[in-house]
């Protein structure tokens, strides 16, 4: 799975993460392993203006001018081997993906989660992590199924609540983490240290230890 296409619709910081991380920690030297592809289902999203700037090929597939969710897929599909991608990362990406997109790449899509899954699938995480009270809060990185939110997890990192949080600060403090988690998942998976069998992940002892963050 050395051949990575990141999948965005907005700001794209975790895209970024990843790409940096890559690239200090040379993935295509040691591994083989790069990223090959960003496609965004919107236009503008400031993620693909980075991407150009890096020199990584992009593409824009406006899920507007389709009928229907598997006809929009089925484009992504294409444009995704087209990049010869065999890895997909969710970066951001909100698009609800049927089973027409999962199973085609069944085990090879990651996405990045702000919230302690299972609490919280879903949209605005941290107002909902404020308002249940929570102490703990953080982030999870998940191998995609076609439950939303609901594939097997892969790591999670956990950021304390503090009283004075308001969403946009634990937002904040929960980013930070994300883009410490998401490089490291995305490796280990790129380079099948940590993998999908019969819907568990199945990691070793090294690797473990790097997906759980305090
Ligand atoms: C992140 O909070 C990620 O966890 C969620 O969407 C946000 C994307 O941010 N899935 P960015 O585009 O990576 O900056």
């Amino acid at each position: 799975m050395k051949n990575i296409v990141v999948l965005i619709s907005g700001r794209g910081s975790n895209f970024k993460a990843v790409y940096e991380a890559s690239i200090k920690e040379k993935w295509f030297d040691v591994w083989g392993v790069k990223i090959v592809g960003v496609i965004s289902n919107r236009p503008e999203a400031a993620g693909l203006e980075y991407a150009e700037k890096m020199g990584i090929p992009t593409a824009v597939i406006d899920h507007k001018n389709f009928s229907d969710r598997e006809s929009f897929e089925k484009v992504l599909i294409e444009k995704i081997e087209g990049f010869g991608g065999e890895l997909v990362v969710l970066a951001g990406f909100m698009r609800v993906l049927t089973p027409l997109f999962v199973n085609h790449f069944k085990g090879r899509i990651l996405n990045i989660h702000p919230a302690l899954l299972p609490s919280f699938p879903g949209l605005h995480t941290h107002e909902r992590a404020l308002e249940a009270g929570v102490r703990i809060h953080g982030v999870t990185v998940h191998f995609v199924s076609d439950v939303l939110d609901g594939g097997a997890i892969i790591g999670q990192a956990a950021v304390p609540v503090l009283s004075t949080d308001n969403p946009d600060t634990l937002a904040q403090r929960v980013l930070s983490k994300e883009h410490v988690l998401y490089p490291r998942a995305v490796r280990l998976v790129a380079t099948e240290k940590v993998r999908l069998e019969e819907n568990k992940v199945v990691m070793d002892l090294e690797s473990s230890e790097q997906l759980a963050i305090f």
